[in-house]
């Protein structure tokens, strides 16, 4: 039996159209998983949620697309309700969506702070809330055996790693980890499990500028001890595994997807 199997179980990820959030919707489908891609209500963000439907759907999988801004409180409600009426209930939540507004600290605008911290840290407590104010009311229907309600946070190496000029990223991650553990602890009793994975540098949009010429990801490279760039399926099987039963036992925990970037890769062979 495929102990990663999600048949019949129904999932949201948020800023489900691309990079890490296409990556695990695939991921989970792949699984048996039915994925509401949730986009941006903006033409570019629905086309690509769209076109990652329709690779599902290639794959014999199951997806649907539905728009929100995940910072929006009536517009995430109104997207937990739909799928709740749509699909009957909701047992995974990918907390995915997320944004960079890099600046000099001096320089950085209060609206470049809050458009970071709206989307990051506070579109990821709507999202969660929603989430666990559904599970609450699903009572455990497998014995003892399995979670009423999974929850992963998607956070970043830069939840401990400090960042300059990404002070409001860094700053929104490391909030996303204590709402995560404290979360977890608050609902661990009901059975629903709450964890994060901390991506390192993995091949999406967000980083392009990183790695998108030859010299510039020699550079990054240096950053990671096992020697190349992450790939967004790199964490989409993480995502798959932490929202399977095969990680019952795991909560509260971040797991860290980074090819070691956290290992002070600088102390190798110094210090
Ligand atoms: C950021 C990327 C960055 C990576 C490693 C991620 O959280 O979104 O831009 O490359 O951390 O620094």
């Amino acid at each position: 039996m495929d102990q990663q199997g999600l048949d019949g179980r129904i999932a949201i990820v948020t800023g489900g159209g691309a990079g890490i959030g296409a990556a695990s919707a695939m991921a989970l489908a792949q699984a048996g998983a039915t994925v509401v891609i949730n986009h941006r209500p903006r033409d570019s963000s629905r086309e690509a949620a769209e076109k990652q439907v329709a690779a599902i759907a290639e794959q014999g999988g199951s997806a649907v697309a539905m728009p929100a801004d995940v910072s929006d409180e009536a517009q995430i409600e109104t997207l937990f309700a739909q799928t709740i009426e749509r699909f009957g209930k909701l047992d995974i939540l990918v907390n995915n969506a997320g944004i960079e507004k890099p600046a000099d600290f001096d320089q950085m605008t209060l609206a470049d702070w809050n458009a970071v911290m709206d989307v990051n840290l506070t579109g990821q407590f709507l999202c969660a809330r929603a989430a666990v104010r559904h599970f609450k009311t699903r009572k455990p229907d497998n014995g003892d055996v399995r979670a009423v309600g999974n929850i992963v946070f998607i956070s970043s190496v830069h939840e401990v790693i400090p960042w300059a000029f990404q002070t409001n990223y860094a700053a929104s991650k490391g909030g996303v980890m204590l709402l995560m553990k404290s979360l977890a602890q608050e609902v661990a009793p009901y059975k629903i499990r709450v964890n994060s994975i901390a991506p390192g540098a993995i091949r999406t949009k967000i980083n392009k500028e990183a790695w998108d010429s030859k010299e510039k990801l020699a550079e990054l490279v240096k950053l990671i001890p096992y020697g190349r760039i992450g790939e967004p399926e790199d964490v989409g099987r993480a995502v798959r595994w932490l929202a399977s039963d095969d990680s019952d036992y795991v909560t509260g925990t971040t797991l860290f997807v980074d090819g070691g970037m956290t290992l002070y890769p600088g102390f190798r062979g110094a210090g």
